[in-house]
């Protein structure tokens, strides 16, 4: 078992707004301008007190604007303790399922990789890698793109849990650990080693 998994400690917001103000002043002549800037200046008050009252909401639920939490750490700071498959938003607007691990080490785990039986192929291109790839309750990879906007974010820890050929358990702890954006190529940053290999 070779599972390759993130923790966060901070919680980021994203809030995109959309809306229709509704105006329809075609045919507004010139004594009319005056009224129609009051009229259009209140609305974006309103609009502006909106937004504020549902960013302070959705923050004080360390929530994203889809309502999903955006990793494993906040789920489980919101009681979700049970192992397994949830969706999460990493940036806020997508709708990603990952496998957290609630149990080992404090919980609170964004696994990005797990192989077990060589069942997923894991000799693919760039694209695949970008994207992710496997079965996510199996063998997979979240995605380059994914875990580059999960490790930019917010600092991020990095464990590595494997597997001797005895089937003696090991594992790897970096304090940080992030990948680049694509023009960067995806670049590795990780540092801060602790753990039992070779023990
Ligand atoms: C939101 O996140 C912060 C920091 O991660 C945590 O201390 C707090 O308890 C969380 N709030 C809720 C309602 O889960
Ligand atoms: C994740 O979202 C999809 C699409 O809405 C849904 O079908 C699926 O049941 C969700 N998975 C979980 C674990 O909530
Ligand atoms: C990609 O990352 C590099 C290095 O951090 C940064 O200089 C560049 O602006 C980033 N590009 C985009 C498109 O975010």
């Amino acid at each position: 078992m070779n599972v390759s998994k993130l923790n966060q400690r901070l919680f980021f917001i994203l809030l995109v707004c959309n809306c229709d103000n509704g105006m329809s002043d075609s045919g507004c002549i010139n004594s009319e301008k005056e009224e129609m800037l009051s009229r259009l200046s209140s609305k974006l008050a309103y609009i502006a007190a909106e937004i504020q009252e549902t960013y302070s909401l959705l923050k004080n639920k360390n929530m994203s604007i889809s309502g999903l939490q955006r990793d494993c750490l906040a789920l489980l700071e919101t009681g979700s303790t049970q192992i397994g498959v949830y969706n999460i938003s990493v940036t806020g607007t997508d709708r990603t399922p990952v496998w957290c691990d609630m149990d080992t080490d404090g919980g609170g785990w964004t696994v990005f990789q797990r192989r077990i039986d060589g069942a997923t192929d894991f000799y693919r291109g760039w694209d695949e890698y970008r994207d992710g790839f496997g079965d996510v309750t199996h063998e997979f990879w979240l995605g380059n793109k994914q875990i580059h906007a999960l490790t930019s974010a917010e600092d991020t820890e990095l464990r590595i849990d494997m597997e001797d050929f005895q089937n003696i358990p090991f594992y790897a702890k970096y304090q940080r650990f992030a990948i680049g954006n694509a023009t960067d190529s995806y670049r590795l940053d990780i540092s801060g080693y602790s753990g039992d290999e070779g023990n």
